[in-house]
């Protein structure tokens, strides 16, 4: 059964890509995949680039043309819940797409023809992702001290969209929107409600965790390559080890 791991960002596979057995890539649809068995399982790994349709790419490419039979998503989101701080994790429940509306057509936030605003995540994956990131924060925590605080790891929404967020305002505008529509966001990202609603469509089991790297606001002056590669990575490295052993 073969796992696809799709990360937002190189930095985060790279120590990967290194361990596996037999590796090989292979460039398809102007992308590179890895491919290769990591932890006795065989994996692909691939990078989803940035927004809803270049990640709609990527997991399609990962189903129809490497026949991965799940999709595990590693990245880094914009934390928007009350008390999602930066250094801390989310784990995805479902998702849905902030950007979407198509009213007075369909309500706002419905995908069309779906029936749908949100896409939920695999119970059975993400309990283990879940589990997975409890051991695996801890282990990488323990490497560094981010704002003096443990890292603490949530489970619920995350709403995707084809924009950075970085100001209060819009933050505000965003959550309110989300909110009378009954949705309650931890997190904002730009790919993960894309690559659930192509695992929907094709019956693959789908889990997702993203790091803090910032709060969405005017305050997101964290610097992003430097907390990816020194924060986002590890963890995702030490998630991942974690999770492929209770595969
Ligand atoms: N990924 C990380 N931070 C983000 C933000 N503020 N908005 C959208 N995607 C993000």
């Amino acid at each position: 059964m073969t796992l696809a791991i799709l990360s937002a960002l190189a930095e985060e596979q790279q120590g990967i890509f290194e361990q596996l057995e037999q590796a090989r890539r292979v460039i398809h649809a102007g992308r590179e995949f890895g491919l290769g068995v990591w932890h006795g399982q065989s994996v692909v790994l691939a990078l989803s680039r940035i927004g809803k349709v270049a990640a709609a790419t990527t997991a399609t490419a990962l189903i129809e043309k490497f026949g991965v039979e799940r999709i595990v998503f590693t990245g880094v989101a914009g934390g928007v819940g009350d008390g999602v701080q930066v250094g801390d994790v989310v784990v995805a429940r479902d998702f849905v797409q902030h950007d979407m509306d198509a009213a007075p057509l369909f309500p706002t936030f419905e995908i069309p023809l779906y029936g749908q605003s949100r896409f939920a995540c695999d119970p059975a994956l993400t309990a283990m992702l879940l589990e997975a990131t409890g051991a695996g924060v801890s282990s990488a925590s323990g490497l560094f001290s981010l704002n003096q605080r443990i890292p603490q790891v949530h489970h619920g929404l995350v709403a995707s969209g084809d924009r950075f967020v970085s100001a209060a305002v819009e933050v505000q505008r965003l959550q309110a929107r989300l909110r009378a529509a009954g949705h309650e966001a931890l997190a904002v990202e730009m790919e993960g409600a894309a690559v659930a609603q192509v695992c929907h469509d094709y019956g693959i089991p789908f889990a997702a965790m993203r790091t803090i790297s910032d709060r969405a606001d005017d305050s997101a002056h964290v610097d992003f390559p430097e907390f990816v590669r020194t924060v986002a990575s590890r963890y995702a490295q030490a998630i991942l080890a974690e999770f492929m052993q209770r595969l």
